[in-house]
């Protein structure tokens, strides 16, 4: 292709590029930022307990059999669905639990990763100490 041709075609490119960026700038569904919108899970307690088990079941299969990556995925996982479980309720104790929850699962999710038997041994403890309080306090 001859060079002013090419240039042409850059050219144009760039253009549609400017034109494309230009209609996404402006365009919003939702206005508000992120902090302005109340987050709503969308499972209810009850598959998202369902999922807790299933992800929690996962990660301590892993550990058994050294699956290392996979059982640190499960814990990410986990550790995002709790931080969702902190919204299905309004009272702090429930909040506070959840939240809880969460911060160990990154911290297994990441001794998971590094092959840190112990120390995910111990999270996973943790994490089973936190389900059984909160579900004390509202499993019926
Ligand atoms: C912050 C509170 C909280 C934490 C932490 C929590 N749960 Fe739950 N869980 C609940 C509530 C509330 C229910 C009852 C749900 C219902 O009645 O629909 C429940 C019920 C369950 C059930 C029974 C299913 C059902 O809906 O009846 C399972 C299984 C379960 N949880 C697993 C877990 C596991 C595993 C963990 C920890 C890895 C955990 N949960 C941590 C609040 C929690």
């Amino acid at each position: 292709m001859n060079p002013v041709r090419v240039r042409a075609m850059i050219i144009g490119m760039l253009g549609l590029g400017a034109f494309l960026a230009a209609t996404q700038l402006g365009y919003s569904e939702d206005p508000k930022p992120a902090a302005a919108r109340a987050y709503k899970p969308v499972q209810p307690i009850h598959e998202m307990m369902e999922g807790q088990k299933k992800l929690f079941g996962e990660i301590k299969d892993g550990l058994l059999d050294k699956q290392w990556n996979k059982a640190s995925q499960s814990a990410w996982i986990l550790a995002e669905v709790a931080n969702a479980n902190s919204y299905q309720h309004e009272a702090a104790d429930y909040r506070d639990w959840a939240a809880k929850m969460a911060q160990d699962c990154v911290t297994l999710a990441q001794n998971l990763k590094k092959k840190d038997e112990a120390g995910a041994k111990e999270m996973v403890t943790k994490v089973g100490q936190t389900c059984q309080a909160c579900h004390d306090k509202y499993q019926k």
